[in-house]
């Protein structure tokens, strides 16, 4: 399984891994006939290698990355080795798996996923240190303990910070904190940390740095890709934190997309924080330029961190509806390139996304979608500003 480096208008060039030279199409349109002629699927020796295509950009291309994916599915796993410069453990890092218990730390899924990405060369994600969902049940005793939450915060993010300094280049520090529609000043979520802790999230990224003073800090959260409420009450208090000197460094802008109301599977309310994580598609796409200008304004890197697009059905509208969506988040991010450092989607095979309306690169037996193929394009026929 092996990808190939394609150029415009060229049609072959450099190969992944080490192989021969192979032929792949010329650019390619969104239209299924212009996807004639293109591999079928991951086997075929000459799928163009999206890392590869990203460098010219000085950007990364890539993917969350599952522990029982890379465990079980060689396929999967040689997909994500090849495809991808940079990857975010999807699950491995997050509270519920490294805290079965309030006195143990388990990394071993953890631990598999860091060192797999390693062993590919990839740029590793940390996520997440704190977020509102995805929490063990067991904190639940600690609700409204302002005490205890703060010195677990404080305890879990000095530990496992500590743990892979020098492997993460970034942290999602703090998850998904800021309310879909902040009003009045109000702007952040009633969760497990929050207002027991009020200030829990400065106290997150100080105490991240404190624990990794090289690693980079990032807020991360979704719905806020356009200029709305929520991505100004989050620019607020990302300028804020910066003000008071919080050390911070990024901003993860999620793009989960759903085209007419796909049926997103949504996660457990544990997992999820009950809450709907897809955007719908912006009508007008300068406004997610302008809306990564500003945050990259402020001195932030920006990274897409989680992009994925469920669609209706696999009718060929939708999946150029799809292709298109792709298309236009990576231009939006290539237009700040490398200051919008990273486009990474949340998983890349249909089957084993979180959603179950197909909203990944490719089909359930590999075979990359016109959305990979416009991803191809775009960096293909995008100049270097
Ligand atoms: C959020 C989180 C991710 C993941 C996705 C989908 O976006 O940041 O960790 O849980 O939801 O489940």
């Amino acid at each position: 399984m092996h990808c190939t480096m394609e150029l415009t208008g060229l049609i072959l060039t450099a190969i992944c891994l080490g192989m021969s030279s192979v032929v792949v199409g010329n650019e390619v349109s969104k239209h299924q006939d212009r996807l004639a002629g293109r591999p079928s699927s991951v086997s075929d020796a000459s799928l163009p290698c999206l890392k590869d295509l990203a460098k010219k950009f000085g950007i990364w291309i890539g993917s969350a990355s599952n522990a029982k994916h890379i465990h079980d599915d060689k396929e999967y796993d040689q997909v994500l080795a090849e495809q991808f410069s940079i990857t975010t453990p999807e699950n491995a890092c997050k509270w519920t798996i490294i805290r079965p218990n309030e006195a143990t730390f388990n990394f071993t899924n953890c631990d598999y996923v860091v060192a797999t990405a390693q062993g590919n060369n990839q740029t590793i994600r940390g996520h997440n240190l704190c977020w509102g969902a995805h929490n063990p049940a067991w904190l639940d005793k600690f609700d409204n303990n302002s005490t205890a939450l703060r010195s677990l915060l404080i305890t879990h993010i000095s530990t496992v910070g500590k743990r892979y300094a020098g492997r993460m280049y970034s942290w999602d520090v703090v998850n998904g904190a800021v309310l879909d529609s902040p009003k009045n000043g109000t702007y952040l979520k009633t969760n497990t940390w929050y207002p027991a802790v009020p200030d829990y999230i400065d106290l997150a990224f100080k105490t991240t740095h404190e624990a990794d003073s090289s690693v980079k800090l990032f807020y991360n959260d979704y719905n806020c890709e356009v200029i709305n409420a929520k991505s100004d009450a989050i620019y607020k208090m990302l300028k804020t934190m910066m003000a008071n000197s919080v050390p911070l460094h990024g901003f993860g802008i999620q793009a989960h997309f759903s085209i007419s109301h796909a049926d997103a599977r949504h996660a457990k309310k544990r997992l999820s924080g009950g809450h709907k994580f897809a955007s719908s598609v912006p009508t007008d796409w300068s406004t997610v330029e302008d809306n990564i200008k500003r945050f990259v304004d402020l001195g932030l890197e920006v990274h897409i961190t989680e992009m994925d697009v469920s669609i209706p059905s696999n009718s060929q509208q939708y999946l150029d509806q799809q292709a298109d969506v792709y298309r236009n988040m990576l231009k939006a991010c290539l237009k700040y390139a490398p200051k919008c450092k990273s486009f990474e989607t949340w998983g890349f095979v249909d089957k084993y996304s979180w959603k179950k309306n197909d909203p990944d690169y490719f089909d359930a037996s590999f075979k990359p979608k016109p959305c990979f193929y416009a991803v191809v394009d775009t960096l293909n026929t995008t100049h270097v500003l």
